[in-house]
This record gives structure tokens, C-alpha cells and sequence, in this order.
């Protein structure tokens, strides 16, 4: 499947879903405190999203080639979680934690996918810094995004910064194109080299993910054949929106009320 284009309708359907998304991480945010389960989690942010939004849950029941349907409506990442976390009943969150709670719904036949991360009552200061890096490597990523520019120069963007600051970057999961599908073409790596790959055109929508680790970026998969993790246990953080190439630039589609606002240093990628 080639990347699709989008009409203006269905950009517009695409701007619902990307706020009904980014609202469920809005509603969950109070709620995440020492003490609740990821699938008390889970199991609110079910509830909210098909009673109250008339959404559905794009996770719930997902099945990619090679992968068993995946159980859960949402995805929660705890400390070494790198992605894809099951909401489970087996531990609390403590104080401490660092959560990452990834929603997609689908609205109108349309996908909204946005995670952010979570402090679980107070966080070190190790884990708020790989946070605030980590946001601040997806806003540099989507601060490349215009047309005639090229995927890469996202990749390259974000590999720069979260480097720079000791860190690496995830390679085996990415960004992707997104519409009537939850994962189409292209795939955005978070990684790579200026003025290579695909070049961006208006109406492409894709999303903008990046995971990042404190420690090395080798990755491990559970045997439950969803939750990844690091390697070697250092702490892991994602962030992510889906955005529109427009004609001057682009669109963030997954904006809420609670949003964390993009930082506003950014200064070296002006
Ligand atoms: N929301 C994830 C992404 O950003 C995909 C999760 S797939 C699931 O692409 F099945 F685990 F939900
Ligand atoms: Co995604
Ligand atoms: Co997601």
C-alpha cells in the first residue's frame, strides 16, 4: 500500500479523531496516582472512550501479522516498558513510577493515536529529565515537518537531541501513517540521516513517537509477545502525536485542552 493522501474531509475526520484521542489522556491524567493498577486504567479509559465519546478502542482485539490480538483498549508502559505494556491486575503503580498511557481510537472509520507520560506521585529527577528530553525529541522531530522536506531529517532531528543528552533511541518500532488504517505507510524512523527518504507532501498524516532509553537501546520482548522492554532495565519514555503535513508545515491533529504544551526552548532547531 502506497502512503495515502488526504481530502479535506477526511482531514476533518481525522482532526475528531486526534481530539477524542488526545481527551482520553486528558481524562486519565488526574486519575493516575500510587496505588491504581494499569488496568484499572485500562478499564477507565474503556469506559470513557466507548461511553462517553462513542469511540472505539483500536487496540482492543489488534492483531497484526505475526501477533496474537491484543487484549487490552490501551497500551501502559511502566519504568523499563518501552512500549505495548498489557494493562494488568498484578501490581500497583507506586510512587515513583513513570507511566506512558497510549491511546488510539478510531472515530467515523478514522484513527487518532497520541501516548504521553505520567508521573506516578514524585518522580526522580533522573526520570523527570528523560521525560522532558524524551517530549522535547518528538516536538523536535515535528518541527522538521514541512513540505519538500524529508522523513529523515525527522529521524535525524530527534536521534541528534535525545544523543546529545546521553541517551538512545529505540530502532525495531516507529512512527507511522495513519487513516481508515492504525498503522499504514510510511514508517517514520526516529533515527537516520537529513534529506533521505520519503519526501513530505501535503495531506500525508503520520505520527511522531519516539521511545527513547536512559540506558542502551537494545530492546527484549516478553513472553506475552506484546510488552517490549529494555535490555538492561534502564527506564524507557515515549511521547507521541499525529500530525499533518500541511502547506506550509504542519498540523499536531491529537490537540486537547490538557495537552503538555510544546517546550518552548527549542532554541538549537529554530
Ligand atoms: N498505539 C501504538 C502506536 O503508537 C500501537 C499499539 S498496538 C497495540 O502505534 F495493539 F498494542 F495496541
Ligand atoms: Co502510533
Ligand atoms: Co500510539
Amino acid at each position: 500500500m502506497a502512503i495515502t493522501i488526504k481530502s479535506a474531509s477526511e482531514i476533518e475526520k481525522m482532526r475528531i479523531a486526534g481530539k477524542l484521542a488526545a481527551e482520553v489522556l486528558d481524562f486519565i491524567g488526574p486519575r493516575i496516582k500510587p496505588g491504581i493498577t494499569t488496568a484499572e486504567v485500562d478499564r477507565l479509559c474503556h469506559d470513557y472512550m466507548v461511553k462517553q465519546q462513542g469511540t472505539i478502542p483500536a487496540p482492543l482485539n489488534y492483531a497484526p501479522p505475526g501477533y496474537t490480538p491484543y487484549p487490552k483498549s490501551i497500551c501502559t508502559s511502566v519504568n523499563h516498558v518501552i512500549c505495548h505494556g498489557v494493562p494488568n491486575d498484578a501490581k500497583k503503580l507506586k510512587n515513583g513510577d513513570i507511566l506512558n498511557v497510549d491511546i488510539t481510537v478510531i472515530k467515523d472509520g478514522y484513527h487518532g493515536d497520541t501516548s504521553r507520560m505520567f508521573f506516578v506521585g514524585e518522580a526522580s529527577i533522573q526520570a523527570k529529565r528523560l521525560c522532558e528530553i524524551t517530549h522535547e525529541c518528538m516536538w523536535i522531530g515535528i518541527e522538521e515537518i514541512a513540505p519538500g522536506k524529508h522523513l529523515g531529517d525527522i529521524g535525524h532531528a530527534i536521534q541528534r537531541h535525545a544523543e546529545a543528552s546521553g541517551y538512545s533511541v529505540v530502532r525495531e518500532f516507529c512512527g507511522h501513517g495513519i487513516g481508515r488504517s492504525f498503522h499504514e505507510e510510511p514508517q517514520v524512523l526516529h533515527y537516520g540521516k537529513s534529506n533521505t527518504g520519503v519526501k513530505l507532501v501535503p495531506g500525508m498524516i503520520f505520527t511522531v513517537e519516539p521511545m527513547i532509553n536512559a540506558g542502551r537501546r537494545d530492546i527484549r520482548q516478553l513472553a506475552d509477545g506484546w510488552t517490549i522492554v529494555t535490555k538492561d532495565h534502564s527506564l524507557s519514555a515515549q511521547w507521541e502525536h499525529t500530525v499533518l503535513v500541511t502547506e506550509t508545515g504542519y498540523e499536531v491533529l491529537t490537540v486537547s485542552p490538557g495537552m503538555p504544551a510544546k517546550p518552548a526552548a527549542l532554541h538549537e532547531h529554530a
